[in-house]
Protein backbone atom coordinates (compact mmCIF):
# COMPACT_ATOMS: atom_id res chain seq x y z
CA UNK A 1 0.00 0.00 0.00
CA UNK A 2 1.71 3.13 -1.14
CA UNK A 3 2.68 5.94 1.23
CA UNK A 4 -0.57 8.81 1.77
CA UNK A 5 0.49 11.86 0.28
CA UNK A 6 0.97 14.51 3.19
CA UNK A 7 -1.57 16.70 3.55
CA UNK A 8 -0.04 20.53 3.40
CA UNK A 9 -1.19 22.77 6.44
CA UNK A 10 -3.81 25.04 4.66
CA UNK A 11 -3.65 27.51 7.63
CA UNK A 12 0.12 27.85 7.23
CA UNK A 13 -0.34 28.06 3.30
CA UNK A 14 -2.94 31.01 3.68
CA UNK A 15 -0.54 32.70 6.32
CA UNK A 16 2.50 32.24 4.28
CA UNK A 17 0.27 33.68 1.17
CA UNK A 18 -0.89 36.39 2.98
CA UNK A 19 2.62 37.36 3.95
CA UNK A 20 3.50 37.05 0.25
CA UNK A 21 0.63 39.13 -1.25
CA UNK A 22 1.53 42.06 1.58
CA UNK A 23 5.11 42.07 0.03
CA UNK A 24 6.74 43.89 -2.90
CA UNK A 25 10.49 43.18 -2.08
CA UNK A 26 10.34 39.45 -2.72
CA UNK A 27 13.46 36.99 -2.57
CA UNK A 28 12.96 33.37 -3.94
CA UNK A 29 15.64 30.93 -3.77
CA UNK A 30 15.35 27.95 -5.53
CA UNK A 31 16.92 23.98 -5.64
CA UNK A 32 16.96 21.05 -7.53
CA UNK A 33 13.71 20.20 -6.03
CA UNK A 34 11.64 22.88 -7.94
CA UNK A 35 12.46 20.89 -11.03
CA UNK A 36 11.81 17.21 -9.53
CA UNK A 37 8.27 17.33 -10.54
CA UNK A 38 9.54 18.34 -14.05
CA UNK A 39 11.40 15.07 -14.89
CA UNK A 40 14.70 16.20 -13.09
CA UNK A 41 16.34 14.12 -10.37
CA UNK A 42 17.71 15.72 -7.45
CA UNK A 43 21.26 16.09 -6.71
CA UNK A 44 21.16 14.44 -3.03
CA UNK A 45 17.91 12.48 -3.46
CA UNK A 46 16.92 9.29 -5.28
CA UNK A 47 18.43 8.99 -9.06
CA UNK A 48 21.06 11.90 -8.16
CA UNK A 49 24.52 9.56 -8.97
CA UNK A 50 25.30 8.89 -12.30
CA UNK A 51 27.58 5.90 -12.93
CA UNK A 52 27.42 5.76 -9.07
CA UNK A 53 29.41 8.95 -9.18
CA UNK A 54 28.41 12.02 -6.81
CA UNK A 55 27.72 15.05 -8.35
CA UNK A 56 30.60 16.09 -5.62
CA UNK A 57 33.25 13.69 -7.54
CA UNK A 58 32.38 15.24 -10.76
CA UNK A 59 31.88 18.90 -10.37
CA UNK A 60 34.95 20.29 -9.58
CA UNK A 61 38.12 21.53 -11.19
CA UNK A 62 40.38 18.70 -10.45
CA UNK A 63 38.11 16.24 -11.57
CA UNK A 64 38.05 18.44 -15.11
CA UNK A 65 41.74 18.29 -14.96
CA UNK A 66 41.72 14.77 -14.72
CA UNK A 67 39.13 13.63 -16.69
CA UNK A 68 37.85 16.15 -18.83
CA UNK A 69 35.96 13.61 -21.47
CA UNK A 70 34.06 11.33 -17.97
CA UNK A 71 33.52 15.18 -16.91
CA UNK A 72 31.77 16.01 -20.02
CA UNK A 73 30.11 12.56 -20.37
CA UNK A 74 28.19 13.62 -17.28
CA UNK A 75 27.35 17.15 -18.49
CA UNK A 76 26.52 15.81 -22.05
CA UNK A 77 23.91 12.89 -20.46
CA UNK A 78 22.34 15.67 -18.28
CA UNK A 79 21.92 17.93 -21.17
CA UNK A 80 20.18 15.29 -23.23
CA UNK A 81 17.72 14.29 -20.57
CA UNK A 82 16.49 18.12 -20.26
CA UNK A 83 15.48 18.82 -23.87
CA UNK A 84 12.25 17.20 -23.25
CA UNK A 85 11.93 18.60 -20.01
CA UNK A 86 8.93 21.64 -19.39
CA UNK A 87 8.37 24.02 -16.71
CA UNK A 88 5.86 23.01 -14.38
CA UNK A 89 3.10 24.86 -12.34
CA UNK A 90 5.76 26.03 -9.80
CA UNK A 91 7.82 27.23 -12.33
CA UNK A 92 4.89 28.81 -13.80
CA UNK A 93 3.46 30.37 -10.22
CA UNK A 94 6.68 32.06 -9.75
CA UNK A 95 5.84 34.15 -13.53
CA UNK A 96 2.70 35.09 -11.92
CA UNK A 97 4.16 36.11 -8.48
CA UNK A 98 6.88 38.49 -10.80
CA UNK A 99 4.15 40.31 -12.11
CA UNK A 100 1.69 41.01 -8.72
CA UNK A 101 5.02 41.75 -6.90
CA UNK A 102 7.32 44.34 -8.70
CA UNK A 103 10.97 43.76 -6.70
CA UNK A 104 11.00 40.28 -6.40
CA UNK A 105 13.82 38.24 -7.77
CA UNK A 106 14.49 34.44 -8.16
CA UNK A 107 18.26 33.26 -7.11
CA UNK A 108 18.37 29.62 -8.44
CA UNK A 109 20.87 27.06 -7.47
CA UNK A 110 19.47 25.23 -11.09
CA UNK A 111 21.45 25.33 -13.84
CA UNK A 112 18.51 24.08 -15.95
CA UNK A 113 17.39 27.21 -17.46
CA UNK A 114 13.52 26.29 -16.58
CA UNK A 115 12.99 29.70 -14.92
CA UNK A 116 13.94 31.30 -18.21
CA UNK A 117 11.52 28.53 -20.58
CA UNK A 118 9.01 29.35 -17.96
CA UNK A 119 8.85 33.02 -18.40
CA UNK A 120 10.76 34.74 -15.27
CA UNK A 121 12.19 37.90 -16.07
CA UNK A 122 14.58 38.19 -13.16
CA UNK A 123 16.42 35.43 -12.35
CA UNK A 124 20.17 34.52 -11.04
CA UNK A 125 21.82 31.39 -11.74
CA UNK A 126 24.26 31.45 -8.76
CA UNK A 127 25.62 28.29 -10.14
CA UNK A 128 25.71 28.81 -14.04
CA UNK A 129 24.10 27.34 -16.95
CA UNK A 130 24.28 24.16 -18.39
CA UNK A 131 23.64 25.39 -21.74
CA UNK A 132 26.28 27.83 -21.36
CA UNK A 133 30.26 26.89 -22.27
CA UNK A 134 33.61 28.73 -21.50
CA UNK A 135 37.07 28.13 -23.17
CA UNK A 136 39.49 27.16 -20.61
CA UNK A 137 41.68 29.21 -23.35
CA UNK A 138 40.45 32.32 -24.08
CA UNK A 139 38.07 32.47 -21.79
CA UNK A 140 35.03 33.31 -24.30
CA UNK A 141 31.96 31.94 -22.96
CA UNK A 142 28.57 31.45 -25.50
CA UNK A 143 25.54 29.96 -25.34
CA UNK A 144 25.71 25.96 -26.96
CA UNK A 145 22.48 23.73 -27.07
CA UNK A 146 23.69 20.90 -28.90
CA UNK A 147 22.44 17.88 -27.18
CA UNK A 148 24.04 15.47 -27.49
CA UNK A 149 27.35 17.17 -28.00
CA UNK A 150 29.34 15.88 -31.70
CA UNK A 151 32.25 15.75 -29.80
CA UNK A 152 33.38 14.81 -26.23
CA UNK A 153 35.42 17.29 -24.79
CA UNK A 154 33.91 19.93 -27.08
CA UNK A 155 36.53 22.41 -28.17
CA UNK A 156 36.70 26.66 -28.94
CA UNK A 157 37.50 27.98 -32.39
CA UNK A 158 40.36 28.90 -30.65
CA UNK A 159 41.58 25.13 -30.19
CA UNK A 160 40.90 25.88 -26.41
CA UNK A 161 39.28 23.18 -23.97
CA UNK A 162 35.49 24.32 -23.28
CA UNK A 163 34.13 23.61 -20.04
CA UNK A 164 30.34 23.55 -18.68
CA UNK A 165 29.59 27.38 -17.66
CA UNK A 166 28.74 25.93 -14.33
CA UNK A 167 30.37 26.74 -11.07
CA UNK A 168 31.88 23.87 -9.51
CA UNK A 169 32.75 22.92 -5.74
CA UNK A 170 35.44 25.12 -4.92
CA UNK A 171 35.04 27.69 -7.25
CA UNK A 172 33.40 31.29 -6.19
CA UNK A 173 30.45 32.26 -8.10
CA UNK A 174 30.42 35.18 -10.11
CA UNK A 175 30.77 38.31 -8.18
CA UNK A 176 28.00 40.51 -9.91
CA UNK A 177 25.38 38.00 -9.28
CA UNK A 178 26.86 37.14 -5.24
CA UNK A 179 26.54 40.84 -4.85
CA UNK A 180 22.89 41.21 -6.35
CA UNK A 181 21.70 37.95 -4.55
CA UNK A 182 22.69 39.23 -1.24
CA UNK A 183 21.77 43.07 -1.78
CA UNK A 184 18.21 41.59 -2.47
CA UNK A 185 18.09 39.34 0.88
CA UNK A 186 19.17 41.89 3.03
CA UNK A 187 16.12 44.11 1.47
CA UNK A 188 13.35 41.25 1.30
CA UNK A 189 10.63 41.41 3.44
CA UNK A 190 9.50 37.66 2.01
CA UNK A 191 12.39 34.92 1.15
CA UNK A 192 10.49 31.58 -0.54
CA UNK A 193 12.60 28.86 -0.09
CA UNK A 194 11.71 26.26 -2.97
CA UNK A 195 13.39 22.54 -3.45
CA UNK A 196 16.69 23.13 -2.03
CA UNK A 197 18.06 20.79 0.54
CA UNK A 198 20.13 24.09 2.21
CA UNK A 199 23.27 22.53 2.64
CA UNK A 200 25.35 24.04 0.07
CA UNK A 201 26.89 27.84 0.10
CA UNK A 202 26.74 30.53 0.05
CA UNK A 203 23.34 29.70 -1.72
CA UNK A 204 22.05 28.59 1.62
CA UNK A 205 23.09 31.95 4.08
CA UNK A 206 20.71 33.88 1.25
CA UNK A 207 17.58 33.27 3.91
CA UNK A 208 20.26 33.15 7.06
CA UNK A 209 20.70 36.39 6.04
CA UNK A 210 17.33 38.33 4.81
CA UNK A 211 15.77 36.46 8.23
CA UNK A 212 18.69 38.40 10.01
CA UNK A 213 17.55 41.95 8.08
CA UNK A 214 14.06 40.83 9.51
CA UNK A 215 12.50 38.88 5.99
CA UNK A 216 9.66 36.36 6.71
CA UNK A 217 10.65 32.70 5.72
CA UNK A 218 9.18 30.32 3.67
CA UNK A 219 9.94 27.08 3.03
CA UNK A 220 9.04 24.66 0.40
CA UNK A 221 10.08 20.97 0.78
CA UNK A 222 8.59 17.39 1.62
CA UNK A 223 11.20 16.85 4.35
CA UNK A 224 12.47 18.78 6.72
CA UNK A 225 16.43 20.84 5.82
CA UNK A 226 18.64 22.34 7.74
CA UNK A 227 17.05 25.98 7.43
CA UNK A 228 13.33 24.59 8.79
CA UNK A 229 13.69 25.46 12.54
CA UNK A 230 14.64 29.11 11.27
CA UNK A 231 11.57 29.09 8.47
CA UNK A 232 8.63 31.33 9.93
CA UNK A 233 6.25 28.74 7.89
CA UNK A 234 7.33 25.70 6.53
CA UNK A 235 5.43 23.70 4.14
CA UNK A 236 5.93 19.77 4.31
CA UNK A 237 4.95 19.52 0.43
CA UNK A 238 6.32 19.14 -3.56
CA UNK A 239 6.65 22.40 -5.29
CA UNK A 240 3.71 21.80 -7.39
CA UNK A 241 1.39 20.85 -4.84
CA UNK A 242 2.23 24.19 -2.57
CA UNK A 243 3.78 27.18 -4.52
CA UNK A 244 0.71 27.61 -7.12
CA UNK A 245 -1.90 27.81 -3.57
CA UNK A 246 0.84 30.17 -2.23
CA UNK A 247 0.71 32.53 -4.96
CA UNK A 248 -2.67 31.27 -6.70
CA UNK A 249 -3.77 33.70 -3.84
CA UNK A 250 -1.27 36.48 -4.23
CA UNK A 251 -2.21 36.63 -8.33
N1 LIG B 1 9.28 19.69 -4.49
C1 LIG B 1 10.02 20.40 -3.59
N2 LIG B 1 11.20 19.95 -3.05
C2 LIG B 1 11.60 18.71 -3.42
C3 LIG B 1 10.87 17.90 -4.33
C4 LIG B 1 9.66 18.45 -4.86
N3 LIG B 1 8.92 17.78 -5.74
N4 LIG B 1 11.54 16.72 -4.48
C5 LIG B 1 12.66 16.79 -3.69
N5 LIG B 1 12.68 17.98 -3.05
C6 LIG B 1 13.69 18.49 -2.11
C7 LIG B 1 14.46 17.41 -1.36
O1 LIG B 1 13.79 17.03 -0.17
C8 LIG B 1 15.79 18.11 -1.08
O2 LIG B 1 15.75 18.78 0.18
O3 LIG B 1 14.66 19.18 -2.88
C9 LIG B 1 15.90 19.16 -2.20
C10 LIG B 1 16.99 18.88 -3.23
O4 LIG B 1 18.22 18.94 -2.57
P1 LIG B 1 19.59 18.66 -3.34
O5 LIG B 1 19.48 17.43 -4.15
O6 LIG B 1 20.66 18.74 -2.30
O7 LIG B 1 19.70 19.87 -4.37
P2 LIG B 1 20.08 21.40 -4.10
O8 LIG B 1 19.72 21.84 -2.72
O9 LIG B 1 19.57 22.19 -5.22
O10 LIG B 1 21.70 21.31 -4.21
C11 LIG B 1 22.45 22.48 -4.12
O11 LIG B 1 24.44 21.29 -4.75
O12 LIG B 1 25.18 19.57 -6.06
C12 LIG B 1 25.18 20.95 -5.90
O13 LIG B 1 25.47 22.67 -7.47
C13 LIG B 1 24.59 21.67 -7.08
O14 LIG B 1 23.02 23.47 -7.13
C14 LIG B 1 23.31 22.25 -6.51
C15 LIG B 1 23.63 22.41 -5.05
Amino acid sequence: MSEPTPTVDAAAVRAAAERLRAARRVLVVTGAGISAESGVPTFRGPGGLWRDFRPEELATPEAFERDPHLVWEWYDWRRQRLVPVRPNAAHEALVRLESAAPEMLIATQNVDGLHGVAGSRRVLELHGSIWTVRCVGCREARDDRRAPLPELPPRCACGGLLRPGVVWFGEALPQDVLYESFAAARQAEVVLVIGTSSVVYPAAALPETARAHGAFVIEVNPEATSLTAMADVSLRGTAVACVPALTGAAA
